[in-house]
């Protein structure tokens, strides 16, 4: 078993927010996919205050190693959450983390008081690459706007609490100090990096939304590269992911500092690949896998 802030996990291999779709997957493959579930927890697709429809079309770009992606947080909102996904995803064999995002301190504290006292949510994942309509600023971009928001809200649940960081600055390590400052019990990275393919005829960005965020082994090396800076700077856990697609891959984030790793594009590929990447890990590093 491993622990990760007071979630007891069966192995280090969870998914990365927005990348695997349990209820689809139940949907398409029946109840095996509880009995072989992939992941040891399970990280929602990022959820907010609002139904969001996302953004327009397209919204993905395939590139050398990778992808880059503009889907916009497309989603029911809390309350198309709490009636329809959470029932289902409580059935998961795992723990659910619950990943969310506002605009303001207001729209997280409702996102995070509104499910914190649901049996089904064993933590929360705080997606911080987003704007503060008051300030303008990217929270996770700023220690301040971090280290507020978190302490903000700590003060609304004993729950853990992971702050996703971006990669999009030049240090991910003051802000991940800030996170630790304000009580977060862990944090988790990298969210993708900011991309923006080119139509290379009509010059025109590839992408409905001009840009997107990219994803995929191409991004391994930032990652790992965030991971033991972060990793070396704070005594909370560190949940490493970007471009992992093997064991191999897994083992480097964890010689890298992380506690735990999660798999994000690999799923689009194999929606299996987190249970053969925890097979792998645990060929490798047999003492790994337990804490
Ligand atoms: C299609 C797609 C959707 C994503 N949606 C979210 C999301 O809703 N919330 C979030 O925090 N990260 C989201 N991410 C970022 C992933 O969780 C992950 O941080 C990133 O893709 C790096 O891991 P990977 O290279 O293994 O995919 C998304 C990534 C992709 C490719």
């Amino acid at each position: 078993m491993t622990g990760l802030c007071g979630i007891e996990l069966s192995g280090p291999v969870l998914n990365a927010s927005g990348t695997f779709d349990a209820i689809a997957a139940r949907r398409a493959f029946g109840d095996e996919v509880l009995e072989r579930f992939p992941f040891s927890a399970f990280v929602s697709k990022t959820i907010t205050s609002a139904p969001r429809p996302g953004n327009s079309p397209p919204r993905l770009f395939e590139s050398a190693g990778g992808m880059v992606n503009s889907i916009g947080l497309p989603n029911k909102g809390l309350a198309g959450f709490l009636a329809d996904d959470l029932p289902q995803l409580g059935e998961l064999p795992v723990p659910l983390i619950v990943s969310v995002m506002g605009t303001s301190r207001e729209q997280f504290a409702e996102l995070v008081a509104g499910l914190a006292e649901r049996e089904q949510v064993a933590g929360f994942e705080l997606n911080v690459s987003c704007p503060n309509v008051e300030s303008g600023l990217i929270v996770g971009e700023q220690p301040s706007e971090t280290e507020a928001l978190v302490e903000s809200l700590r003060a609304l649940t004993p729950k853990p609490l992971i702050v996703k960081l971006t990669p999009n600055v030049a240090d991910p390590a003051p802000i991940a100090e800030a996170a630790e400052r304000g009580g977060a019990d862990a944090v988790s990275m990298i969210n993708t990096l900011k991309a923006a393919p080119a139509d290379p005829l009509s010059g025109l960005p590839w992408l409905g939304a001009g840009s997107g965020g990219l994803s995929g082994p191409s991004v391994r090396a930032v990652a790992l590269h965030g991971v033991r800076r972060v990793a070396g700077a704070v005594s909370i856990p560190v949940i490493g992911m970007g471009g992992i697609e093997t064991g191999r891959d897994a083992a480097e984030f964890l010689a890298a500092g992380a506690l735990a790793i999660a798999v994000g594009t690999a799923s689009f590929r194999d929606p299996m690949a987190g249970e053969r990447i925890a097979r792998e890990l645990a060929e490798l590093r047999p003492e790994g896998a337990t804490e």
